[in-house]
């Protein structure tokens, strides 16, 4: 277990670990259900030579058979599938927003973008301490619902003050689609560059069967293929969350 709540499963896939980007996802058969079960989406959340790690909260049927795994066993995933996050380039400081197992992808993202040397800054909200969950070494900002961990309130407070000493900062987020809005409201305002990982139930993964469009600005979007990392500006922020 990662937390209270959260199950970290590692394999290890060459072949996920070499062409894996941050923000993309694997579809995983549950392992002990029915093959009729559809596969679930799951964020790459750390790549470290051959070692894939997959970060995930049990909501239900699939991922409580992923989170009874025992060590040895061969899982059956798809992928990586979707599209990235595209890490800004000039001397900006890059600042992800992770709201609770929204953590997931953006794991993989700071590594990637300490790789490269350049500045970064977390801003973690959970609702508790407890549900903190391990990640590579960062400056960062935690925000908890009851105030056990870092300042207490909302991820998006710590967002505002960071963006407010980092201006023309790039920002990437993760989490509840609240959050997300909220961050790409933070960040329209200040005419910043936001992208947003989002999340839709999900069935081919590959853009066919439409079943997890949401509503863009212009057309719809599949989350699958056009995402699931998205600019925040070609969303439709007003539309009900997709389920
Ligand atoms: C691109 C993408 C990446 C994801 N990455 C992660 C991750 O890294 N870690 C993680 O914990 N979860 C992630 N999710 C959510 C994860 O796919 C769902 O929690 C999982 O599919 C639920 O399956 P289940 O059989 O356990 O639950 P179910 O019994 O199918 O559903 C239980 C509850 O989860 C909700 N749910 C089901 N599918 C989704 C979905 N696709 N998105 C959001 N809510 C859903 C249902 O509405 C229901 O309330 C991701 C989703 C997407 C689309
Ligand atoms: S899951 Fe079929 S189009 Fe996205």
């Amino acid at each position: 277990m990662a937390g209270p709540d959260a199950w970290l499963l590692a394999f290890r896939s060459a072949a996920v670990a070499r062409s894996a980007a941050p923000g993309q996802f694997l579809l995983v058969r549950p392992p002990d259900c029915s093959r009729a079960m559809l596969r679930r989406p799951i964020s790459i959340s750390d790549v470290s030579g051959d070692r894939v790690e997959l970060l995930f909260r049990v909501a239900g049927a699939g991922t409580r058979s992923l989170a009874g795994l025992t060590p040895g066993r061969v899982i059956d995933i798809i992928g990586p599938l979707g599209s990235p996050f595209d890490i800004v380039p000039g001397p900006v400081r890059h600042i992800a927003v992770a709201g609770g197992i929204g953590i997931a992808p953006l794991r993989f993202l700071l590594r990637r973008i300490r790789a490269r040397r350049l500045p970064v800054t977390l801003c973690y909200g959970c609702r508790t301490k407890r549900e903190l969950v391990p990640h590579c070494a960062v400056d960062r900002i935690v925000a908890t619902d009851n105030g056990s961990c870092g300042i207490r309130g909302l991820v998006t407070t710590a967002l505002s003050r960071a963006v407010d000493s980092h201006p023309g900062a790039a920002v990437y987020a993760c989490g509840p689609w609240p959050m997300l809005r909220e961050t790409a409201r933070i960040c329209a305002e200040r005419g910043l560059s936001c992208q947003v990982s989002l999340e839709s139930r999900m069935a081919c993964g590959v853009g066919a069967c439409q079943g997890c469009a949401v509503k863009g600005t212009g057309s719809y979007l599949t989350v699958c293929k056009d995402g699931p990392v998205f600019d925040a500006r070609t969303v439709d922020w007003d539309q009900e969350p997709p389920t």
